[in-house]
């Protein structure tokens, strides 16, 4: 068969691949070889920023089934009995940038995207059920402290202890990542975490407060530091390699999906804020509910249209799903699209893999950099209009269901309302004492004591030893005596 001719990107066909145009044979290349240039040109802007964090990542497509009934609790149309959605997911790591190596100890992204016939939602979590903060006015910081020096350019642990320690809420997202959960065996081995606590809306108009729970059927399984730290030299990318090679093998990773619910009222008297990402909701007071299972099936066909190029955000929710009151939620709803408009262009969302695929984007946005899509000739460009169902759409309150919440005070800077058992280390030293076995919290021991090592300033490493002593008064003990 004869291969097709290539073209420049206008479609003419060019004469070579092979050979600049020049002067003779060995004389100066000329300005007019307008293909040379378009196709230097190219690859040039072929990198667009990486994402500041989560930078290095991976991901796949799939396919979201519900095999419950869980419609008492949301309308949506991606969670009623028997629904199957098209999905996309991506793993990542947090601090590191895009070479960087898959098994460094960090926090890893779970971001999941469903192609509903309402829109798409996304559910932007990590495979830990909480967060390092609880006001989005503090996320810079953190992540400046996770990243480089600003002279040398290096990552320094006397930055990120300095930052966790003056920061004690923290404590109990550090226990997750000095924990097994910070060096999984693969991205197929860990559970994820909506983290935040979301809302539902029923079809009676009942709201309810959720946390999304993927449990991993490959079970949650992590690796040493040892094999973590020799991989990182001779496999950077093992975590990708991992998910694309059992895709392609067949051996599709399967995560349940189960969510906690309570009901709207309860979340003011209950015992530990559920709208601080630093704490869990108890399994014992919220028990989970299984709502279906999500299959990866289809790796990509290209990473960076469709993996590097994704976009995902917490501000993606459907008709009976929506945010709550957490302080951090809120700051990520303008974070993510402003980031996106950024880091890929203003019409991000007209990519295939960003474009609704179950349903349609239809209103009076328009033009701007890089716009492909355009409504008919005949369609308005703004509304209200009066040339009927040709002139475009018109919003629906009955289909745009919306979840709010009551909200009442003066406009003010504070901390959120404690409630009666909100402290930072309450819940670290559960998950450490009672949560973690003997050898988890063997390894733990471990690590800490290389993490207490590498700090360099005296003032840093004391206030060390006193975060880890609010945790426990025994594992602070072990610290002060082992480092
Ligand atoms: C106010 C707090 C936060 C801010 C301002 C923030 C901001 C960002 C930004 C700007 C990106 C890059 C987005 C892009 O370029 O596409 C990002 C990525 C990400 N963030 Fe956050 N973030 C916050 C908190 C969180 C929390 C609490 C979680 C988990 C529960 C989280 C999970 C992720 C994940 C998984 C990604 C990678 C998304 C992907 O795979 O494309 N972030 N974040």
């Amino acid at each position: 068969m004869t291969k097709p001719a290539t073209t420049t990107q206008a479609g003419a066909p060019i004469a070579s691949d092979t050979h600049s145009l020049t002067v003779g044979a060995d004389g100066p290349t000329v300005l007019h070889d307008h293909y040379l240039v378009e196709k230097i040109a190219a690859f040039n802007r072929e990198r667009v920023p990486e994402r500041n964090p989560h930078a290095k990542g991976g991901g796949a497509f799939g396919e979201f089934v519900v095999t419950e009934d869980v419609s008492a609790y949301t309308r949506a149309a991606v969670f009623q009995p028997g629904a199957t959605s098209e999905t996309l997911i991506r793993f990542s790591s947090v601090a590191g940038e895009q070479g960087s190596p898959d098994t460094w100890r960090d926090v890893r992204g779970f971001s999941l995207r469903m192609y509903s016939e309402e829109g798409n939602l996304d559910i932007v979590g990590n495979n830990t059920p909480t967060f390092f903060l609880r006001d989005a006015i503090k996320f810079p910081d953190f992540i400046h402290s996770q990243k480089r020096l600003a002279d040398s350019g290096l990552r320094d642990p006397d930055m990120q202890w300095d930052f966790w320690t003056l920061s004690p809420e923290s404590a109990h997202q550090v226990t997750y990542l000095m924990g097994d959960r910070g060096l999984p065996l693969s991205w197929r081995h860990m559970n994820g975490y909506g983290s935040h606590t979301y809302s539902w809306i029923n079809a009676a108009g009942e709201v309810f407060w959720v946390k999304y729970h993927f449990i991993s059927q490959q079970g949650v399984e992590a690796m040493s530091n040892e094999e973590a730290e020799q991989l990182a030299g001779s496999d950077a990318d093992h975590y990708r390699r991992d998910l694309f090679r059992s895709i392609a093998d067949g051996e599709f990773p399967k995560w349940d999906l189960y969510v906690q619910i309570m009901p709207y009222d309860e979340a003011k008297d209950y015992r530990f804020n559920p709208f601080d990402l630093t704490k869990t909701i108890s399994k014992k007071d919220y028990p989970r509910i299984k709502v279906g299972t999500l299959t990866l099936n289809r790796n990509p066909e290209n990473f960076f249209a469709q993996i590097e190029q994704a976009a995902f955000s917490p501000s993606n929710q459907v008709p009976g799903t929506g945010i709550s009151p957490d302080k951090m939620l809120m700051g990520r709803i303008f974070a993510y699209p402003d980031a996106q408009r950024h880091r890929i262009g203003p019409n991000y969302n007209q990519l295939p893999v960003n474009q609704p695929h179950a349903s349609e984007a239809r209103n009076y946005q328009h033009e701007g950099s890089m716009r492909y899509q355009f409504n008919d000739a005949a369609h308005r460009t703004y509304q209200p209009n009066s040339y009927g169902a040709a002139g475009g759409p018109e919003a629906d309150p009955s289909k745009g269901i919306e979840v709010n919440w009551e909200a009442d005070g003066e406009i003010q800077r504070s901390a959120a309302t404690l409630h009666a058992e909100d402290d930072d280390f309450g819940q670290p030293g559960t998950l450490y004492r009672d949560v973690f076995d003997g050898e988890q919290r063997a390894r733990f021991l471990e690590t800490l004591t290389g993490q207490g090592r590498s700090i360099t300033v005296d003032a840093i490493r004391e206030r060390f030893f006193q975060y880890w002593t609010n945790v426990d008064a025994e594992l602070g003990a072990a610290l002060r005596d082992r480092v």
